[in-house]
């Protein structure tokens, strides 16, 4: 039987006795990687106990980074109030931080507090979590060297995440997105998931889920023009930095719209998921007569996903205190209640209450 990466957690160990772990812990395999070769890509769980200040080593968890498409789990093992370890472990990718040295007992205490969260996820859901991540990537690469985004490959991994949300429900799709990707990533599969749901559950037909679903997928791709300085900055942004973002959908529509293969209702999602019924959205400040089904819905969705996530300014909130944010701004006439409340009954229906959220556990600096 092979098995699959999310089962093993792979160890980065400069030390002198990697023999101190065990192979199998509490369910999880347990592998040792070589510490002088580069950190495979596909490991989804990789605890390090490493120096952080050996450039050889920095450089190798640097690459690690960059191929792991953000999707790793990474704890990394640090000085105590060693403030150096701390941000060379955040810049690393660190979603927590404990304190060395990494023991046995530190990996199963990991195992133990996120044991739902790890031990939940059936292999489908984290596949096409995968390949929805799979597909962003490439776009946003495709993108950045001037190419047109790849829409098969958009439509394929649509395709595989409805499938996998009609087999398992939105509640394991969004705790697999919570536990394995981060920032702009973490946001597109959770609205894209939440949409597809939307649409399985209000009947819509097959090729208007496959639409929103895609749509979900698309919609926030013009940030790959904006600075990670602007898009993960903490705390509040310049008026000048706030009319840098508030160019994505423009820029995303005017790239898909140039390539001539993309669906209209997909792209005017893409432009105008930011548009609120009463015109007081951007960019064009719509009034409701203009904005169709699919885009109301997709704004509702990408509002919910936004509430739903960690930010730098704000918890994830619980589903019950975001649907009745989205009630509110629904009854303020921005967004439509009648879908509000259809989100509403949808997330009653789907996500068992144990679910929701599913936070994992955080470290400070994560
Ligand atoms: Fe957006
Ligand atoms: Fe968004």
């Amino acid at each position: 039987m092979t098995e699959h990466q999310n089962n093993i957690i792979h160890i980065l160990y400069d030390g002198e006795s990697p023999g101190r772990f065990p192979t199998a812990l509490m369910g999880f395999a347990v592998r040792i990687l070589d510490p002088k070769k580069p950190i495979p890509a596909d490991i989804m769980l990789l605890m390090v106990d490493v120096d952080l200040r050996d450039p050889d080593m920095i450089s190798r968890l640097q690459a690690f980074r960059k191929v792991s498409q953000r999707g790793a789990e990474q704890i990394f093992a640090i000085g105590k109030n060693d403030l150096q370890d701390e941000l060379q472990a955040t810049a690393l990718g660190a979603r927590k931080t404990i304190i060395k040295p990494l023991t046995e007992k530190a990996v199963a205490q990991y195992i133990l507090e996120c044991r739902e969260t790890l031990g939940i996820h059936g292999e489908t859901a984290v596949k096409s979590v995968q390949g929805g991540a799979d597909a962003i990537q490439n776009s946003l690469d495709r993108l950045q060297d001037g190419l047109p985004v790849d829409i098969d490959k958009i439509a394929e991994a649509g395709s595989n995440i409805a499938t996998s949300i009609a087999d398992l429900g939105i509640a394991e799709w969004l705790s697999t997105v919570r536990v394995y990707h981060q920032s702009t990533f973490q946001h597109i599969l959770l609205v894209t998931g939440i949409a597809c749901a939307f649409g399985q559950h209000t009947g819509m037909s097959k090729a208007d889920i496959a639409k929103l679903t895609q749509a979900g997928l698309l919609h926030d791709i013009g940030k790959v023009w904006i600075s990670d300085a602007i898009l993960d900055k903490p705390g509040k942004l310049s008026d000048e930095e706030f009319t840098i973002i508030k160019r994505h959908p423009v820029d995303g529509f005017n790239k898909l719209m140039e390539q001539g293969n993309v669906s209209p209702d997909i792209l005017h999602g893409v432009k105008h998921h930011h548009e609120y019924l009463d015109g007081s959205g951007y960019p064009d400040g719509l009034m409701a007569q203009d904005i169709p089904d699919l885009t109301r819905i997709l704004t509702i969705c990408d509002i919910m996903g936004a509430l739903l996530e960690e930010r730098s300014y704000k918890p994830p909130f619980s589903a019950e205190k975001s649907i009745s944010i989205l009630k509110g701004m629904g009854k303020e006439g921005k967004i439509e209640l009648a879908l509000v409340l259809a989100l509403e009954s949808m997330m009653k229906h789907q996500v068992p209450k144990a679910h929701v959220p599913s936070t994992p556990p955080q470290s400070q600096s994560a």
